[in-house]
């Protein structure tokens, strides 16, 4: 009888977090399809804003993936990052480089005219990520929305993870934000598209020690091809692909060239000496003998939990901005 009534309690315990599960997957207020009813066009005017500008300038859509993972590492997910003014976040070392900030006001000036003050530019730009994977040969995934724009954005509260971070402190980085080891190899997988610049890499290319040798994790073969790029004391704002011949397709490239001593930044190519972010690394890859892992699948459920993170719903703490790079006015 008593294993009975336990299987059966169970069973109602199994329904009520499937129920659950169901109605709050996503946690933090947002939801799929927040604005069929309140904005029906939103997904869809965010998508041919975001179209129009990638169809001239394909190298924006990197540029605003990266941005939406700077705005959520700061503030969480709401629009802090698009705030104009001394002192933003915008103007933060790692922000400076960022562009495609017109493409989210353009998007909101769309938006504006079609459903005033509902879309937030914290969904605006999530959405915009999204748009941009697919529109760089992603696979494309669900975007839960409902985030409202925050009211702060303070340079001095931008701490990102950085270029030469250790596999330890890029894990805590992310842990931080409630994001496991494979969260942050997925997230990682960004760098499939994109550059970065000679300046950030001199030191692994030619004095990684000090003592005047490159690190002895770049391939052999790939340190002629990278000296050529960025030359010893050359032009440090040269930009160069973060994945090695593959810098516009959203494909798995990157993590391949990392088991091959051909990841760029020294904070990804780490990711190949770690056994803990290895794994992932050789699992998105494809390789012969561990278990795969599809990176397109996992790239979205990742984006999503990133995107999740520290979203604002509350009055107090928020609201729904005219302008992105703009408070609204008191
Ligand atoms: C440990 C984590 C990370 C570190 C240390 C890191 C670091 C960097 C650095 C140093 C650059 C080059 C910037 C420049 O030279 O202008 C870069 C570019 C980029 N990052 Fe990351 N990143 C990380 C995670 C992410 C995540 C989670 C995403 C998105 C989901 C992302 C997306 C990108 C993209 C797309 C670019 C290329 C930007 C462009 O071409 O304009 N990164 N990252
Ligand atoms: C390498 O860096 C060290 C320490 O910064 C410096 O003393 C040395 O001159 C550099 N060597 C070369 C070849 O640039």
């Amino acid at each position: 009888m008593k294993g009975v009534s336990g299987s059966k309690s169970l069973f109602f315990v199994c329904l009520l977090l499937a129920l659950v599960g169901v109605t709050t997957v996503y946690g933090q207020g947002t939801r799929v399809g927040f604005y069929s009813k309140t904005c029906p066009k939103a997904e869809t005017i965010v998508k041919s804003a975001v179209e129009s500008h990638l169809k001239s300038d394909i190298t924006l859509a990197a540029s605003i993936l990266r941005m939406h993972f700077h705005d959520c590492f700061v503030q969480g997910c709401d629009g802090s990052i698009l705030i104009d003014g001394a002192g933003t976040e915008k103007t933060a070392r790692p922000n400076l480089a960022l562009r495609g900030y017109d493409v989210i006001e353009d998007a909101k000036t769309q938006l504006e005219a079609a459903c005033p003050s509902v879309v937030s530019c914290a969904d605006i730009l999530a959405l915009a990520a999204r748009d941009s994977v697919v529109f760089s040969g992603g696979s494309s995934w669900k975007v839960p929305t409902g985030r409202k724009d925050g009211l702060v954005s303070k340079v001095s509260e931008v701490i990102l993870p950085g270029p030469f971070d250790s596999v330890e402190v890029q894990k805590q980085r992310f842990l931080d934000k409630g994001l496991n080891t494979q969260d942050l190899v997925t997230l990682v997988g960004a760098h499939t598209i994109g550059t970065t610049t000679c300046g950030l890499i001199s030191n692994r290319v030619y004095n990684f020690t000090g003592n005047g040798t490159p690190d002895p994790s770049i391939d052999s073969t790939f340190l002629p091809t990278l000296r050529s790029i960025c030359p010893q004391n050359g032009d440090a704002s040269k930009r160069l692909a973060l994945d090695d011949s593959s810098q516009t397709k959203f494909d798995t490239s990157f993590f391949i060239n990392l088991g091959r001593g051909r990841g760029i930044l020294q904070s990804d190519q780490v990711l190949w000496a770690d056994a803990s972010t290895k794994s992932y690394v050789q699992r998105f890859s494809g390789m012969r003998g561990v278990p795969g892992l599809k990176f397109n699948q996992e790239f979205g459920k990742a984006m999503v939990k990133m995107s999740n993170i520290g979203v604002k719903t509350g009055a107090a703490d928020s609201e729904i901005r005219k302008k992105c790079s703009q408070f609204n006015p008191k």
